[in-house]
């Protein structure tokens, strides 16, 4: 694994996604331990990007549960179908949310959350966790950050 991380922030986005997606890769290997790993991804994306909040929430029993983040202190518990975490849950898909104002029932964890995206990752067919990514600026997200979080999805989902 390595210790650094290679990031050329002033390429696009789409680059920058490109170029981590494999050294997230690298992290992950040799390393069996699901937390250990989820940690270490969550760290790259916000090292890579500085967003203001990265990190997954667990699906246990019929709520969510924090997991591993970086960023501001957060809830620790979201119930099915509340917020945008409960909602891409529900609906076993991506949300891009581009203002948080306007979606009904955004749980404001930090008041500095503009715009946010949560994509659901799945065990046996059923979703296990959502990874949560919030931003201070707003639309952040877009097509380019749903397909290369797609591709950490996948990493995730290899490891839990
Ligand atoms: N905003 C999320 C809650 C989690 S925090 O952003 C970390 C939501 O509406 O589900």
């Amino acid at each position: 694994m390595s210790e650094v991380l290679i990031i050329n922030k002033q390429a696009d986005k789409a680059t920058q996604y490109a170029d981590l997606i494999p050294q997230l890769k690298g992290l992950i290997t040799g390393e069996t331990d699901c937390i250990a790993n989820i940690s270490n991804l969550m760290a790259a994306l916000k090292q890579a990007f500085n967003f203001l909040w990265v990190g997954v929430y667990f699906v246990k029993d019929d709520e969510l549960v924090l997991g591993p983040f970086q960023g501001p202190i957060a809830c620790t518990r979201i119930k099915k179908g509340k917020g945008v975490c409960g909602a891409a849950w529900e609906k076993q898909e991506t949300i891009i949310v581009e203002n948080v104002e306007e979606f009904p029932g955004h749980i404001a964890c930090s008041s500095d959350s503009k715009s946010e995206i949560v994509l659901p990752a799945f065990k046996n067919g059923e979703v296990a966790l959502v990874l949560d990514i919030d931003s201070e600026e707003l639309a952040t997200f877009d097509g380019t950050d749903h397909h290369y979080l797609n591709e950490v999805i996948k990493l995730i989902e290899s490891v839990i």
